[in-house]
C-alpha cells in the first residue's frame, strides 16, 4: 500500500487549518520536517505549529527530525501527538550517540521510529538497524529546504535497499522524502518506496487533492 506524506513546510501558515483537513481528506500521514538551523541550514517551526496540527489531525503525524541531539525531544514531539518520528543518521554520529538507543527511545513513548539519510550517505549504514526499524527515511534532495531538484540517484539507492529488506524478510517501510512528484512517484514506487513525502508538488498545486490521486495511482 503506498502512502502519501504532505510535507506540511510547503503548507499555506497563513490559512493552516484548510491545509489540515485538505490532508486529512486526500492523503494519508502528515510529514513535520522540524529543523534546527544547526543539523540542516535553516529553521522551520517547533512545538506549538505540530501541536495546533495534531489537534485538528485525522491522520498520523510523521515527525522528520533535522536536529542535532534528536534524543533530547523524542518524548515532548510524542506527547505533541507524533505517531512516527525519525532522525538523522549524520546527527547522532555527529554526537557518538548509539542510534539504537534512539530507537529504544521512540519506541518507549509508544511511536514507530526511522532513521533517515542525506543523498550522501550509503545506504549500507542503515543495514545494522534494519531489524529494530519501522521505516527509513531516504532523502532525494539534501535536507533543509522544500522546492528543491530531485536527485536520480535515489533510484538504485532505493533499489539496494529494498532488496536488502526483503531478503531479510523485515517488514521496514521505505519512506522518499525530496522533489517528489506525480512525474517521479511510479518509478520511486517500483524502485522500492512504500511512502512518498511531498510539500510543493502538492501544496503549489492547482488542486493538490489531484495531485496525491495521481501519485497514488
Ligand atoms: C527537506 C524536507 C522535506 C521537504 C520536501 O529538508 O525534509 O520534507 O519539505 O519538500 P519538497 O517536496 O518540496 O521537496
Ligand atoms: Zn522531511
Amino acid at each position: 500500500m503506498i502512502q502519501i506524506a504532505p510535507s506540511m513546510l510547503s503548507a499555506d501558515f497563513l490559512h493552516l487549518a484548510e491545509d489540515v483537513e485538505m490532508v486529512n481528506r486526500h492523503a494519508d500521514i502528515f510529514h513535520l520536517d522540524i529543523m534546527d538551523g544547526i543539523q540542516v541550514p535553516n529553521l522551520s517551526y517547533g512545538f506549538p505549529v505540530v501541536e495546533a496540527i495534531a489537534s485538528i489531525a485525522k491522520k498520523p503525524l510523521d515527525v522528520h527530525l533535522m536536529i542535532v541531539r534528536p534524543e533530547k525531544y523524542v518524548e515532548r514531539f510524542a506527547a505533541a501527538g507524533a505517531s512516527m518520528i525519525s532522525f538523522h543518521l549524520e546527527a547522532a554520529e555527529n554526537s557518538g550517540t548509539d542510534p539504537s538507543e534512539i530507537i529504544s527511545l521512540i519506541h518507549s513513548c509508544g511511536v514507530k521510529a526511522g532513521i533517515a539519510i542525506n543523498p550522501d550517505v550509503p545506504v549500507e549504514k542503515l543495514y545494522p538497524y534494519l531489524e529494530q526499524l519501522d521505516f527509513v527515511l531516504i532523502m532525494s534532495v539534501f535536507a533543509g529546504f522544500g522546492g528543491q531538484k530531485f536527485i536520480e540517484d535515489t533510484y538504485p539507492r532505493l533499489k539496494t535497499l529494498k532488496s536488502e529488506i526483503d531478503r531479510r524478510g523485515l517488514t521496514c517501510r521505505i519512506e522518499v522524502d525530496g522533489g517528489v512528484s506525480p512525474a517521479n512517484a511510479g518509478e520511486l514506487v517500483r524502485a522500492g518506496a512504500g511512502i512518498l513525502v511531498a510539500g510543493s508538488s502538492v501544496f503549489k498545486a492547482g488542486n493538490p487533492g489531484e495531485a496525491i490521486a495521481s501519485m497514488r495511482g
